[in-house]
C-alpha cells in the first residue's frame, strides 16, 4: 500500500473545499432535533442503522468530520456521555453546533481528526460517515483512532469502494457546490479487503465490511465497516505488522438492499 505522508495537503484542499460548501449553505443556522436513525450511505433506506454504534448510554463518543451535526445530535440524544464532533472546516463546525450545541452532552472540536483524538480522553466509539476516513490518510489516522479508542471500543465508518476499473488509493476528485462551482477534494478509496489488511494492521479486530450497493443507476457502492481495538496483548498492531497468510478472516455480509 502506500507509505508516503500527505497529510497537510489533503487537509488544506479539503477544508478550502468544505469551508466554501459550508459558506453557501444557510440552512443550518437554527437548533434542530436530531434524526430519527443514523444513515451510513448516501441512500435513505438501504444500509445498517444506529445499532452499528452498540448501547450508547454513557459512553464518551466521537465523529471523525461530522459535517453539520446531526449524528452528534443522535449520540447525544440517545445517552452518550460525551458526544464529540470533530471537522477540520470552521464553517461546517460552526453550522454544527448551532444546531446540536443545545444538547448538554455535546462537544466540538475543530481541526483535522487526526491530530484533535490526541488531545481528547479515551473513548468508547469513533466512527466516520463520508467523514474523515474518506478524507484523510488511513496510515495517518488509524494510529491515532487506535490511541484513543479503549480495548474493545467501536470503530465504525462508511466509505465508498473504488468504482469499477479504479485503482484503490488517493485520489483526486471534484465537488460541485450548489452555485455550480467544481471543488477539488482528496479521498481515499479502499475495497473490503484492502480496509480489513488496514485495520488489522493497526489493531482493530475483528473487522466487518458491509458493502451496500447503490440504486442501479449509481456507479458507486458503500463500504460500511466495523471493528473492535483489540486488546493490546492480541498480537500484531502498529509495532507488528501482520502478513496478509497470518490475518484472521474478514467477515463480509451481503447487505439486504445490496
Ligand atoms: C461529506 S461531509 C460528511 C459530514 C457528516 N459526516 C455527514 O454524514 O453529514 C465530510 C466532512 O468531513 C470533514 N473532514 C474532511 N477531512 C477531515 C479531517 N481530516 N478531519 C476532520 N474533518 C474532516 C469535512 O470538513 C466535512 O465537513
Amino acid at each position: 500500500m502506500h507509505s508516503t505522508t500527505h497529510t497537510g495537503v489533503d487537509a488544506a484542499v479539503n477544508i478550502r473545499a468544505w469551508d466554501s460548501i459550508a459558506s453557501r449553505d444557510q440552512t443550518h443556522g437554527q437548533p434542530q432535533d436530531p434524526p430519527p436513525d443514523i444513515a451510513w450511505t448516501p441512500w435513505p433506506g438501504r444500509g445498517p442503522g444506529a445499532e452499528l454504534l452498540g448501547d450508547l448510554v454513557g459512553k464518551s463518543v466521537a465523529e471523525m468530520g461530522c459535517g453539520t451535526g446531526e449524528h452528534v445530535g443522535y449520540t447525544a440524544l440517545h445517552g452518550a456521555r460525551l458526544a464529540i464532533g470533530i471537522d477540520a472546516s470552521l464553517r461546517r463546525l460552526t453550522q454544527a453546533r448551532a444546531r446540536f450545541g443545545h444538547l448538554p452532552a455535546t462537544d466540538w472540536h475543530l481541526g483535522d481528526a487526526a491530530a484533535v483524538l490526541t488531545t481528547l480522553p479515551i473513548l468508547d466509539v469513533c466512527y466516520s460517515i463520508f467523514g474523515a476516513l474518506w478524507y484523510a490518510d488511513p496510515a495517518q489516522l488509524l494510529p491515532a483512532v487506535a490511541g484513543r479508542l479503549r480495548a474493545g471500543g467501536r470503530l465504525v465508518f462508511s466509505v465508498n469502494a473504488p468504482r469499477q476499473g479504479e485503482l484503490s488509493g488517493r485520489r483526486v476528485d471534484n465537488l460541485t457546490s450548489t452555485g455550480g462551482a467544481r471543488l477539488p477534494v482528496i479521498h481515499y478509496a479502499f475495497d473490503a479487503a484492502d480496509w480489513s489488511a488496514l485495520l488489522v494492521a493497526h489493531g482493530f479486530r475483528p473487522v466487518e465490511v458491509q458493502p451496500v450497493s447503490g440504486p442501479h443507476t449509481s456507479p458507486h457502492h458503500t463500504l460500511v465497516v466495523s471493528a473492535r481495538r483489540a486488546p493490546l496483548s492480541a498480537g500484531p498492531g502498529p509495532l507488528g505488522r501482520p502478513t496478509r497468510e497470518s490475518m484472521p478472516p474478514m467477515v463480509e455480509r451481503r447487505s439486504a438492499a445490496g
